[in-house]
């Protein structure tokens, strides 16, 4: 599986395979660590620039002292030396090895950093789902490696065939498990605003922003988990999905109607938005 896929690790080029980590890496030890996955799609990135800035806005809530043109220096090298034009770079940077395991970092350490490029070609498949309870931290706005509340309800989900998961926190709608959400109610776009419940997605954003333009009815709010009982669609969007329609969700004894027309035209915008 992890043969031949070109990596990078404290700025050395490697075979995904031969890259050995420290014990005592903070990533290891603690998920004191933050990520990015960078799409591009027919030899050319997909926003990377929001990528690399949400980098570093997730580098300074952790008060990790990145080198972003370092960053940006191995990310190229990995894509123009791939030969592959589809796919993802998964890129992150933990805290650094430390000296000894300890909540108290040493404030001396070097950030560790790692990457690889993922060929993927990007097919957006309706997704069966299920709804579940949001048991994460309080700063899901940072994208960490901390995923342990999403790697459990996403694995009970899966145990019962589903793909992704609607989380909610006290019955108000948070995000999917890997992705944002967004639903039609009563004619309009809906989908939860930003917080520190949920990741500002970048797929999230480009999403709104074509709607915006295109001037279609649209809400970001707070909403109530049953409001999707009374949702015509729902979809789910992220870097690697893009806008990825819902077909059942498990616990919701209701049809979806894959051929929503607000949704069709969501799934255009965006596909234009990435394309040009
Ligand atoms: C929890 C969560 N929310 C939302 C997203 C979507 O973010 P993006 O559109 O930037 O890929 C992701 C992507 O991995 C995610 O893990």
């Amino acid at each position: 599986m992890t043969k031949n896929i070109k990596a990078v690790y404290q700025g050395s080029f490697n075979d995904l395979d031969s890259i050995k980590i420290s014990p005592l890496s903070r990533a290891f030890l603690f998920s004191d660590s933050i990520y990015e996955v960078i799409p591009f799609q027919n030899n050319s990135f997909i926003c990377s620039e929001e990528h690399f800035e949400r980098l570093i806005y997730s580098a300074s809530q952790l008060r990790i002292p990145i080198n972003i043109k370092e960053i940006r220096d191995e990310i190229d090298h990995l894509f123009k030396n791939s030969n592959c034009s589809n796919g993802y770079i998964y890129y992150q940077v933990s805290r650094g090895v430390d000296k000894i395991r300890s909540h108290i970092y040493n404030s001396d350490i070097q950030c560790e950093t790692f990457g690889y490029l993922m060929p993927l070609e990007f097919v957006s498949k309706p997704l069966k789902v299920a709804v579940c309870e949001d048991i994460r931290w309080g700063r899901c706005d940072i994208k960490t490696t901390s995923l342990l509340g999403n790697v459990l309800q996403m694995n009970t989900a899966a145990d019962q065939n589903c793909d992704e998961i609607i989380m909610h926190h006290n019955n108000i709608i948070t995000e999917g498990g890997a992705s944002n959400i967004f639903f039609v109610h009563e004619n309009t776009i809906c989908t939860p605003k930003l917080s520190n419940k949920i990741l500002p997605g970048i797929t999230r954003a480009i999403l709104i922003d074509a709607i915006k333009d295109q001037r279609l009815p649209f809400q970001e709010s707070d909403f109530n988990i049953n409001i999707l009982k009374d949702a015509s669609c729902i979809w789910f969007t992220s870097s690697t999905k893009g806008v990825a329609p819902v077909e059942e969700v498990i616990n919701l004894d209701k049809k979806l109607d894959l051929e929503n027309d607000l949704m069709k035209q969501c799934q255009i915008l965006y596909n234009q938005r990435v394309t040009n």
